[in-house]
């Protein structure tokens, strides 16, 4: 009996302050003053996520042939997937945002310039090419949401 008791407090002092944290971070959330682009939770927005995660699938694989010597195919694949195809820049294009579109086409610039600086297989030169297009990730995002 004694042991239920002493359980269920403990239950319940955990859960209530569960709840005050969870209250607290709440109230320490800043302010969220990115633009919007209007596309959350919508077809346009899920195909939009599910291709950023393939942006950072890309970066991960590129440092890591990097890291191999193989800057051939890393090459490749800053072509491939960071580079500006015609399919990217009408995706770019298609959220009705002018400077969300600029930046995502300076943004796959770099990605090309990452790609020509690979091939020179230059590591030093190389790690600035992929700082810049680092650089092109935070900078979207400190801008937009979706
Ligand atoms: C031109 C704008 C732009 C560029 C450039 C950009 N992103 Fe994004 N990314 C976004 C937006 C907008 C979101 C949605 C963020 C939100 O709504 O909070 C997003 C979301 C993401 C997400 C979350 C995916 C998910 O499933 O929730 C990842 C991961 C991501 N981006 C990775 C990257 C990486 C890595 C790069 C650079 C190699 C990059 N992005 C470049 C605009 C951009």
């Amino acid at each position: 009996m004694l042991k239920t008791i002493v359980s269920s407090i403990l239950v319940l002092s955990l859960s209530l302050s569960a709840e005050t944290l969870h209250m607290h971070k709440m109230d320490m959330t800043p302010d969220d003053d990115r633009q919007s682009l209007g596309i959350k939770g919508t077809p346009q927005g899920v195909h939009q996520l599910s291709n950023m995660r393939e942006h950072l699938a890309a970066i991960s694989e590129i440092v890591g042939l990097m890291n191999t010597g193989k800057y051939d195919e890393a090459s490749t694949i800053a072509t491939e997937k960071l580079g500006l195809t015609l399919e990217k820049n009408s995706m770019c294009g298609s959220f009705k945002n002018q400077s969300f579109e600029q930046m995502g086409v300076v943004f796959h610039k770099s990605g090309d310039n990452l790609a020509q600086t690979l091939k020179t297989k230059d590591h030093a030169k190389s790690m600035v090419a992929l700082e810049k297009v680092l650089n092109g990730c935070v900078l979207c995002h400190s801008t937009f949401k979706q």
